[in-house]
């Protein structure tokens, strides 16, 4: 495996609140000056946001999956708002990991948050294929390795298998010196047993939970109405779901946890760092509202003084476990 090197990148990108909260968290190799991110799928590549997100404010930022050669992604329609989130079923539309070398790299990396890249393959050579050219690319914050996507054929069978998450995040550790995430799925029977496994393969940090596995249907007409039939919910409906995987995974492993899952004020946020969640991960609502990650840093600087809290580890994990019950 290659040197293990930190990427203290806290002090590169420092954070412009108004408060005297420490808010830079830890996520094994990588420190940031403060815990809230901006998702994979809901940001582009960034240069869509720039109009409306101060860049110079967030903890990073998380662009589109790349895979290794283009996609055209699935059949429309894509996306659907039910009742209670959003189903997508984008299909890893994206340009490629060349494209991504020369032209979403060098845009990415001269923000002033720092970014990384999110990859998926079909096999575990090409996650580490893919993580050994972006280990040319030093300046960038880590790798999130997506082996969650619900909706390619293949994407999502690496995280739902301890076996196969330990052993693609192993490969790509291997191949790469870059801090790696594992972004994990929710659609599987027991969440912890992936995350220990991606920890036992040398993730720096597990982020989860991707989507849930969902549908809408157009019952007039007897169809369903995503182009690829199934798709993704995410948004305020699986907050409580994404919670509660969040909670049973920091208690099973030891590595940092980021949070995701339809989180949109600051009370979201204490929520997932109480549970045990050390930063977060703002996805569905940039879309209707992409400068809310921003303004979440400044909220958590001021929910943090009006707690009294100097340090945001403070808070991190908190929660007040009851005691066992039940038969
Ligand atoms: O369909 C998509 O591109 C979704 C990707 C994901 O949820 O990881």
């Amino acid at each position: 495996m290659p040197q293990l090197a930190s990427f203290d990148l806290s002090s590169r990108f420092s954070t412009l609140a108004t408060t005297t909260a420490k808010l830079e968290v830890q996520l094994g190799r990588l420190r940031l000056r403060n815990p809230i991110l901006v998702a994979s799928g809901t940001f582009g590549y960034a240069r869509e946001m720039a109009a409306f997100v101060d860049f110079a404010k967030i903890g990073g930022i998380i662009p589109k999956t790349i895979t290794p050669v283009g996609r055209i992604g699935n059949p429309p329609p894509r996306t659907v708002e039910t009742a209670s989130g959003m189903l997508n079923s984008i299909g890893l539309d994206n340009d490629g990991l060349d494209t991504f070398i020369t032209k979403h790299i060098p845009y990415l990396t001269s923000l002033a948050a720092p970014a990384f890249a999110n990859i998926a393959g079909r096999t575990i050579e090409e996650y580490a294929e893919m993580a050994r050219r972006l280990d040319e690319f030093p300046q960038l914050a880590g790798l999130e390795l997506n082996i969650s996507c619900p909706n390619v054929t293949g994407g999502v069978d690496f995280g739902t298998n301890p076996e196969s998450a330990e052993k693609v995040v192993r490969s790509v550790r291997e191949a790469c010196s870059l801090p790696v995430v594992a972004k994990l799925t929710p659609n599987v029977t027991d969440i912890t047993a992936v995350a220990k496994a991606a920890a036992a393969g040398g993730a720096d940090a597990v982020s989860l939970v991707n989507t849930f596995q969902g549908m809408a249907i157009n019952w007039r007409k007897r169809k369903p109405v995503l182009g690829n039939v199934l798709g993704g919910l995410s948004g305020p409906a699986i907050k409580p779901l994404a919670l509660r995987c969040v909670y049973q995974v920091a208690k099973a492993v030891d590595i940092p946890i980021i949070g995701i899952g339809g989180i949109s004020t600051i009370d979201d946020v204490m929520e997932f760092l109480v549970a045990g969640a050390s930063a977060v991960q703002i996805g569905t609502a940039n879309f209707y509202n992409p400068g809310v990650s921003a303004r979440l840093v400044d909220e958590l600087a001021a929910i943090l003084a009006a707690e009294d809290c100097s340090d945001i580890h403070e808070i991190i994990g908190s929660i007040h476990r009851p005691p066992a019950t039940g038969c």
